[in-house]
């Protein structure tokens, strides 16, 4: 998920009786698949989850242009540096709609901007690790952006609507984003020995931030059902993180590559694969700011703002200068 424990300030889910009439109104809506409109009545707690959520998101899509974008110089082709150009171009995309989606809420898009900067608002943990060699990219394309996909896909139904919006025509860069991974993946695999071994340590490295992406087990999601039952979110994190590791995999197993985990095993009985045990406390060291690239991330951002103040005065000067000559005209 690009966003991970996402606060709803709600103790427990109320029923339909123990509401108000407004909130029953807007919660009847919703039940029936009713998409909500920015100038739609909303409970207060459903408009900042949203605005938690979807702010989160943006900078996720922000700060992941980090790490990818650290390869696009080395890339080892002319055609493998266009494709992760236009990969990166296409995150920063993301945050554009997204950041749209926030103001439809109410909130300046300089203030949510402010809040990343600042290191208040959060951002998926996965780009907080490092990129180290061309077989990252790989991994990143195949792995993380194949997490994102398995996440957005249900929401592209989410009950608010530029949201929802906004996610349709993500997934379908996101798929794009996907194959170009596991295309780098396929050829480093029938590549040399020194290139297979340089994809394997890359899957054992991003296979697990790639499963604590989903966000924390069910059990210690205080916030899923609330979300749920606004129908923010349409699965638990563990069945999407269950949805991840059955389709990844045989994609595994297709590349012949080893399994980076010896519990990883397909269970009849279940129908599924079972997993080992995620370390949860990494997940909440790096979520919580002491990730391996936590600083060098904020700062990267941090120093993308100061260097465009030139760029944001000429705008406002150029937009000034506008509105008094169309005043002139006007008169
Ligand atoms: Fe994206
Ligand atoms: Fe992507």
């Amino acid at each position: 998920m690009y966003a991970q424990l996402v606060e709803t300030g709600a103790k427990a889910v109320k029923t339909l009786d123990q509401m108000e009439p407004q909130e029953r109104a807007f919660q009847e809506r919703i039940n029936a698949g009713i998409k909500t409109e920015p100038k739609d009545w909303m409970p207060e707690a459903y408009r900042k989850t949203l605005v938690r959520q979807i702010s989160q998101h943006a900078h996720s899509e922000y700060v992941g242009m980090l790490p990818e974008a650290n390869w696009i110089t080395r890339a080892p082709t002319l055609k493998r540096k266009a494709i992760l150009l236009a990969k990166v171009q296409d995150e920063a995309g993301h945050a554009l709609y997204l950041y749209s989606a926030v103001e439809t809420l109410g909130v300046t898009r300089d203030q949510t901007y402010l809040d990343l900067l600042s290191g208040k608002a959060k951002y998926s943990s996965i780009f907080n690790y490092p990129t180290l060699t061309w077989a990252d990219i790989g991994a990143i394309g195949w792995l993380v952006d194949g997490s994102a996909i398995v996440n957005q896909i249900p929401l592209c139904r989410c009950s608010y609507g530029p949201y929802a919006r906004a996610m349709v025509r993500v997934c379908k860069e996101e798929s794009f984003h996907q194959r170009q991974g596991f295309d780098i993946m396929q050829a480093l695999c029938k590549g040399t020995p020194e290139q297979k071994a340089m994809a394997q340590d890359a899957l054992n490295r991003w296979w697990w931030p790639s499963l604590a992406m989903h966000g924390p087990p069910d059990e210690l999601s205080a916030n899923s059902a609330q979300s749920m039952a606004w129908k923010i979110k349409q699965n638990s994190n563990d069945e999407l993180r269950q949805r991840f590791i059955d389709q990844t995999a045989p994609q595994i197993e297709f590349l012949g590559l080893a399994l980076p985990d010896a519990d990883l095993k397909w269970n009849e009985a279940r129908g599924h694969y079972d997993y080992g045990a995620i370390d949860w406390e990494e997940f909440f060291n790096v979520v919580n700011g002491k990730g391996p690239c936590n600083q060098e991330r904020l700062a990267a951002r941090n120093q993308a703002w100061e260097e465009g103040a030139w760029f944001r005065e000429a705008m406002s000067a150029y937009a000034a200068k506008q509105e008094q000559s169309d005043m002139q005209g006007a008169t």
